[in-house]
């Protein structure tokens, strides 16, 4: 039997993205990002759902030309279920179950993190298990001992805010644009780690757990009170606090779990300091360090498909057309 082709579609924040793949091969991965919130500095929930619905289609299409298919060729469709923005949620699965009627092809739900942690492997199909993956977004913190393709544990999250959000904060705080993660590491090449010493919470209470909102916090306070810091300064120091935490839990938890390789997913893992700390610290150790390529970093529906694509593979039953949306947290599977 030839290798299934499944169109993948992931709409849960602010990037409307689809993906072809054949098996486990990607043959197109199209993201547009929607600018119009930049300008109000954070995500309007409203105008992304809006932004979805006059981009699904040409997404869609343009995936489908990129990969030289026609819904024709397709064997299964892929969604991303949740968690995210209800709105946005809504607009991605709709079209899938809509198209999927429509073709009379399985539909497979498909978790956003759980998609995020295995985009390692989707970049690298020898890493192996077990792995331990950080995952760091705008809206999620957490480190996952993955044992395999459908078994992992959550080892530890963030308590408050999550990386990509205290990046996003601290960026607003010292006058930078939204999202504020590039900017501080741009800003951070420019300024010097150990000028102020912002606090790494969490670092030694001996969990996978993390704490940024204290951070934030300091930060404002630092300001308050220094009106003219260097921002080169502030933005290096903060980032070096952040990094130094992932890192730090990051390998302990390699170490304990005696594993070959981690994995960096999400949005933040295009961080400049990240990237370099972690491959150092695993290369120390004999470790592999994988950070896979951008384009399966921030929000992407090649993951979405990768993870749906295995479990065709494996056989699973496809879900009825009844599934709904959901925006609950991370939790383990077996
Ligand atoms: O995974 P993602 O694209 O979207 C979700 O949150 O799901 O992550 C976006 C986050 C934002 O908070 C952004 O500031 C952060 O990733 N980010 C970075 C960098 N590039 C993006 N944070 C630090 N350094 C970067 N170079
Ligand atoms: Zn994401």
């Amino acid at each position: 039997m030839s290798e299934p082709v499944i169109l993948a579609i992931e709409t849960s924040c602010d990037d409307t993205a689809a993906s072809v793949l054949r098996g486990l091969d990607v043959l197109s991965n199209v993201i547009s990002s929607q600018d119009i919130h930049d300008h109000y500095g954070g995500i309007v929930p409203e105008l992304a759902s809006r932004e979805h619905v006059k981009g699904i289609a040409p997404i869609v299409q343009a995936a489908l030309h990129e990969a030289k298919c026609t819904t024709a060729d397709l064997d299964a469709i892929a969604v991303t279920y949740g968690p995210g923005l209800p709105g946005s949620l809504i607009v991605g699965s709709h079209f899938a179950k809509g198209l999927s009627m429509r073709l009379g092809i399985p539909i497979f739900p498909v978790h956003h993190i759980e998609a995020h942690m295995y985009s390692g492997h989707l970049e690298d199909p020898s890493l192996g298990f077990p792995a331990i993956c950080l995952v760091v977004s705008g809206g999620h913190t957490s480190i996952v001992l993955l044992r395999s393709l459908s078994s992992y544990e959550v080892l530890g999250s963030t308590r408050d805010d999550a990386a990509g959000e205290a990046f996003d904060k601290v960026a607003k705080l010292v006058g930078l644009g939204y999202p504020g993660g590039p900017h501080v590491d741009r800003r951070a090449k420019l300024g010097d780690p150990e000028a102020i010493a912002f606090p790494r919470g969490l670092m030694h209470d001996g969990t996978y757990n993390f704490s940024f909102s204290g951070l934030k916090t300091s930060v404002r306070y630092y300001l308050r009170d220094h009106p003219d810091a260097p921002i080169n300064d502030v933005c290096a120091s903060v980032q070096r606090a952040i990094v130094d935490v992932l890192v730090s839990k990051t390998m302990k938890a390699a170490r304990e779990h005696d594993v070959r390789a981690v994995v960096v997913a999400g949005g933040v893992s295009a961080n400049s300091e990240l990237r370099a700390r972690m491959s150092a610290e695993c290369a120390k150790r004999s470790i592999r360090s994988v950070a896979p390529r951008a384009a399966y970093c921030v929000d992407n529906a090649a993951m979405i498909g990768f993870l749906a694509a295995h479990r065709y593979r494996e056989g699973h039953r496809p879900m009825d057309h009844s599934f709904t949306i959901a925006a609950h947290a991370l939790r383990a599977v077996d």
